[in-house]
């Protein structure tokens, strides 16, 4: 066995309500300053007011910064920074999807050591602890509230940057499903196929180790098993199942890495804003078939969480189930293919440079170079 190190800097709190204890965690912290870092959406919805009426009520002074959009961009981080800057913030709390949770992160970077997000694009290129940062999940994917990462669109390359650190983790995470009770099947089934790939990006890459093993593939059951039954809305326990298994799905994939999927997805999503979780699911299937070959085993094991019979198959056959299984469930959930999201074809070498170049372009399973993953775009707009 190799050596490994794993880390999880974040305390977790999950429950019904939870989310109603943040004037309480704050004051714990020893803060009385809290910039809320969210978007448009949330508060129309309501949500936030919901969440912030615990502070009004302890007399804490808050901010918020509502400004944040899908595949948030370098400009929006400097403008909550600014924000920050002027209100005097003592900390920050995130109330969103990966977005709002990603540009917190950022944020507090910049908070903490100056310059420009540009600046510490890659890994471990941060010094010190990030300010004291809350992060409060309202989808079911991204699992940012556990990851060291922060994924912000470089406005000039139109790039998507990873700013990873375990340095910039939140410091509690309140993971309340009573938060996602509303959310629309629609954004269920985006979000759940992004933190699916988590899961089987995390569980097959080449970083993983056992403990981020055993959070893949008991997230891949969770998600499999939960994700029709929350978008047809009928049962509150899958719903906060799924945002369990994102959870663990994150611990994974921020303690191993993610691969080929989120090469290719980050691409798009820097080059058509296409939104993260929609462009997972797309690319998913297609990069399972180009991977499941280097490792049968981990694959079949995939498929078997997925609730497929591969008893009997022949060890190739039993891990291209997972392949399979994957289309299926796109299928069930009515997820788009590559052309209908608006991809131009003439497009696919450029994006295919791009993945190439990704940070985490090393940890795919099978090695692959911007000619293989031209591959690979070009079968998934077949
Ligand atoms: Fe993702």
């Amino acid at each position: 066995m190799n050596n490994f190190e794993f880390v999880l800097p974040t305390k977790i709190s999950f429950g019904e309500g939870v989310s109603q204890n943040l004037a309480d965690e704050i004051k714990k912290m020893g803060h009385s300053r809290p910039m809320v870092i969210t978007d448009k959406g949330l508060i129309a919805a309501g949500i936030i007011d919901k969440i912030t009426a615990s502070l009004a009520e302890s007399k804490i002074q808050y901010k918020i910064f509502d400004g944040i959009e899908p595949n948030p961009r370098d400009i929006t981080v400097q403008k909550a920074y600014q924000m920050a800057e002027e209100y005097d913030a003592d900390m920050l709390v995130a109330i969103g999807g990966g977005s709002s949770m990603d540009t917190a992160k950022a944020v507090g970077v910049l908070m903490t050591h100056g310059g420009t997000i540009n600046d510490y694009e890659g890994l471990d290129k941060i010094q010190k602890p990030i300010c004291d940062l809350i992060a409060i999940p309202t989808t079911v994917g991204t699992g940012s509230e556990v990851t060291f990462w922060s994924v912000i669109t470089d406005t000039k390359r139109h790039f998507k940057m990873s700013i990873g650190s375990p340095l910039i983790a939140a410091k509690l995470a309140l993971v309340d499903p009573l938060l996602i009770e509303s959310l629309p099947p629609s954004m269920i089934a985006a979000t759940g196929m992004d933190a699916l790939t988590h899961a089987i990006e995390g569980y097959t890459c080449k970083a993983a180790e056992p403990i981020t093993d055993a959070c893949g593939i008991y997230a891949i059951q969770m998600i499999a098993e939960n994700i029709r039954k929350a978008i047809n809305g009928t049962s509150k326990e899958a719903n906060a199942n799924m945002l369990l298994g994102s959870l663990i799905a994150g611990i994974c994939f921020g303690n191993s890495d993610i691969a080929g999927v989120h090469c290719m997805g980050e691409a798009l999503g820097g080059l058509y804003d296409t939104p993260h979780g929609v462009a997972m699911a797309v690319l998913l299937p297609y990069v399972m078939e180009y991977n499941y070959a280097s490792d049968y085993e981990k694959f079949a094991q995939i498929a078997k969480a997925m609730g497929e019979n591969i008893d009997g198959m022949s060890p190739e056959m039993a891990a291209f189930t997972a392949v399979k299984a994957v289309h299926k469930l796109n299928k069930d959930l009515n997820i788009p293919s590559l052309k209908d999201l608006g991809t131009k074809a003439e497009d696919l070498p450029e994006l295919a440079k791009r993945a190439s170049v990704n940070v985490s372009v090393e940890s795919n399973p099978r090695t692959a170079t911007e000619a293989d993953f031209l591959d690979i775009f070009q079968k998934a707009y077949q």
